[in-house]
């Protein structure tokens, strides 16, 4: 193709436009007719009409899927993260990784134990961790704590903890219903951990386990949860859970949130997998 003297002129703007609200699967963006006239140029009519539509089609999804994610937050409602889809979902999964599929390297595993549980764990601590797996943190919370009870909404997580840990006296399991913690006495735990679970529980569900660790924490317990922070992603695949909706459920629920960060280390050199993630420390007022 070749660039006529107007064309040339109108590049920087061309640029600016495309750049600022065009990447990929996204709606048309503003400047929308020199866009889509230099787009005809370099392709063909054909090629333009299917990507019209793609681009109508995905503007009208993402005001079909703004509107379910209000109608979500207005009535309280699970959206897809429903607690059944999670216990088929897990249930069926392949474990044969351990999970260790979802650690981006040795060193940011080494750095998540050392600088973000370790120096949060109490001594001598009766632990809860809520959504397991297949033990990836297990195994290393176990030797650190008094005792561990683990929480889970897949049967099958259950038994390959059990399978890998043993049944110890200090150790013991729920299959729990998704949003409780049956059996867990009230203030009986120190320390409570939950990395990569949250992001899949809707917020609904994240409101009965806040109201379940304020009941379930002893004073000056600490809780070390991972979740989204910005409202999880278009389709829902992460539960719309953001920061400041977070804090303010641990405060409804009568606690009181520490801290909320994604990145540690020195120099904030390492951060959560998930861009928009946060990690939110928290426990009882007192
Ligand atoms: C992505 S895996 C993460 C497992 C483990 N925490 C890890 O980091 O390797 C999600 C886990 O959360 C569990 N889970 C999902 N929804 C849950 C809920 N509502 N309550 C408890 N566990 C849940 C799943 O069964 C699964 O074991």
């Amino acid at each position: 193709m070749t660039m006529t003297d107007r064309d040339a002129r109108s590049a920087p703007e061309l640029a600016r436009t495309a750049v600022a609200g065009d990447s990929g699967r996204e709606a048309l963006p503003a400047g929308a007719v020199r866009v889509l006239r230099d787009r005809l140029k370099a392709n063909d009519p054909v090629w333009l009409g299917y990507h019209v539509l793609d681009r109508a089609a995905a503007k009208v999804s993402q005001f079909f899927d703004g509107r379910a994610r209000a109608r979500e937050r207005a009535r309280d409602l699970p959206g897809v993260n429903t607690r059944e889809y999670n216990r088929l979902l897990w249930t069926a999964y392949d474990w044969s990784h351990d999970g260790e599929e979802w650690t981006p390297s040795v060193e940011w595993r080494e750095s998540v134990v050392a600088e973000v549980l370790a120096p949060l764990l109490p001594s001598d601590a009766h632990a809860l961790e809520i959504g397991p797996g297949a033990g990836r943190w297990t195994r290393e919370l176990l030797p650190r704590v008094r005792s561990l009870s683990l929480a889970d909404i897949s049967e099958r997580a259950i038994e390959l903890c059990q399978e890998r840990f043993g049944r110890g006296e200090n150790l013991s399991y729920l299959v729990t219903d998704g949003n409780t913690l049956p059996g867990i006495a009230d203030g009986s735990i120190d320390f409570v951990w939950s990395f990569d679970v949250f992001l899949h529980i809707a917020p609904v569900d994240q409101k009965g386990y806040l109201r379940e660790l304020a009941r379930v924490m002893r004073p000056g317990a600490v809780a070390v949860v991972h979740h989204p922070g910005d409202g999880g992603s278009a389709e829902g695949w992460r539960s719309a859970m953001t920061a400041e909706l977070f804090a303010e459920l641990v405060t409804e629920s009568g606690m009181r949130v520490h801290r909320q960060f994604a990145r540690w280390g020195e120099g904030n050199r390492f951060s959560l997998p998930n861009p928009g993630d946060v990690i939110t420390v928290f426990g009882p007022s007192r």
